[in-house]
């Protein structure tokens, strides 16, 4: 029985898995690889089975996840999935009123900018995302020994689209809210994390064998904002679902400046972006997490050769850690090659020894 034993409610397969050894910085039989957005835009297999079913529909669908979750799997021989979804799918399930407009992002039809909106937003139950426990009881069932990675959205980044209404590159109502009532947005902050530690622990209990936390934007502030105002919030994420045992990873895009910070949240694994080289996030992190990262995702589109020469330089960055997860920096673009990724996790797998 696999309810015994570290391995907790997965297989010892799963539990034995590259991937969760790198995050658990455990000695590894090629260094594992999966994509931010592997699932998506980039797969003709995606295009096609989306057709006409609006983004959030999508998600509350168990066969129509399932599938959409398996084909960069059965496509790329990655070493992980990520449970098809979105950071907005817990809110909308609390009942904010919000759509995904296609091209552009989450849209909140009535931002949160007074103590009075903060209605908006009560307890998360499993009951309002069963639809979340049905989609990983299949994909479990499906996977084998590839662990499923279940995943939310920060409170930050989470709050930065509930209060600016939409995407925006400046968070100017955000961090009004932050800088100017910052009792409103510790409160803001707090219950999305409750709702965000909620959902984790679904997926979890569903038979997700890891969680990452995107918090996307957080590298829009200055650290000493980010210590006071978001790293608690964060923090009590990570705290809520330590007691599972299983790896939790933090990735944040331009947080460069904010590396050592955020591994303060107890993330096991730190994801990096791009602009910071491996060896160098670890002398700014310090001993104990895992690393994950951290190919520029444009590279693709140049070419296998310059595909290869940037990847050895990921791995060679890479070659002194004690937990390494190959991953671009940012998600996989809508445009990308998708031979290109086929190739890219072939080429890891081979140059790190599989
Ligand atoms: O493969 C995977 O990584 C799992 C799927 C996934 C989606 N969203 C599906 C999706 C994940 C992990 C997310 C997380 C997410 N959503 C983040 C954090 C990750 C990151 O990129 O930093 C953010 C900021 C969002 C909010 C969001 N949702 C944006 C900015 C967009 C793009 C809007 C667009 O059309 O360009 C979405 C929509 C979205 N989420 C799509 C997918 C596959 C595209 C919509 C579609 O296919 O119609």
């Amino acid at each position: 029985s696999a309810n015994e034993g570290p391995a907790g409610r997965q297989p010892t397969a799963t539990y034995d898995s590259a991937f969760l050894k790198a995050c658990r910085r455990e000695p590894v039989p090629h260094t594992p690889v999966w994509f931010m957005r592997q699932a998506g835009r980039s797969l003709p297999e995606y295009r096609k089975v989306r057709e006409g079913i609006p983004m959030l529909e999508s998600c509350t669908r168990p066969e129509l996840v399932t599938e959409i979750t398996l084909q960069p799997v059965r496509r790329h021989d990655v070493d992980a999935a990520i449970y098809y979804s979105d950071i907005v799918v817990p809110l909308k399930a609390i009942g904010v009123d919000l759509d995904i407009k296609p091209g552009v992002g989450p849209v909140v039809e009535k931002p949160i900018r007074t103590r009075a909106d903060l209605a908006q937003l009560r307890d998360l139950t499993p009951e309002d995302v069963s639809y979340v426990t049905e989609a990983i009881g299949l994909l479990t069932a499906e996977l084998g020994a590839t662990p499923l990675i279940g995943f939310a959205g920060a409170p930050f980044t989470l709050a930065s689209y509930l209060v600016e209404g939409g995407p925006s590159r400046t968070y100017e109502n955000a961090k009004a809210m932050m800088f100017g009532d910052p009792e409103l947005w510790a409160d803001l902050l707090d219950r999305l994390a409750e709702i965000t530690a909620a959902f984790l622990k679904v997926q979890i209990e569903a038979g997700a064998s890891a969680v990452q936390l995107f918090d996307s934007w957080a590298g829009a502030l200055a650290p000493a904002d980010y210590r006071r105002s978001v790293l608690p919030a964060s923090t009590k994420v990570f705290d809520a679902v330590a007691g599972y045992g299983v790896p939790r990873i933090h990735f944040g895009v331009g947080t460069g400046e904010l590396l050592k910070l955020t591994s303060e949240t107890g993330a096991d694994v730190i994801g990096v972006d791009w602009r910071v080289p491996l060896d160098e996030a670890v002398r700014r992190i310090g001993p104990g997490k895992a690393l994950q990262g951290n190919l520029d995702p444009t590279v693709l589109f140049a070419g296998p050769e310059a595909v290869e020469a940037k990847t050895r330089e990921v791995l060679e960055a890479a070659a002194g850690l004690e937990g390494h997860v190959f991953n671009l920096g940012h998600g996989v673009m809508p445009t990308t090659d998708p031979d290109a990724l086929t190739r890219l996790v072939e080429y890891v797998h081979t140059r790190t020894g599989r």
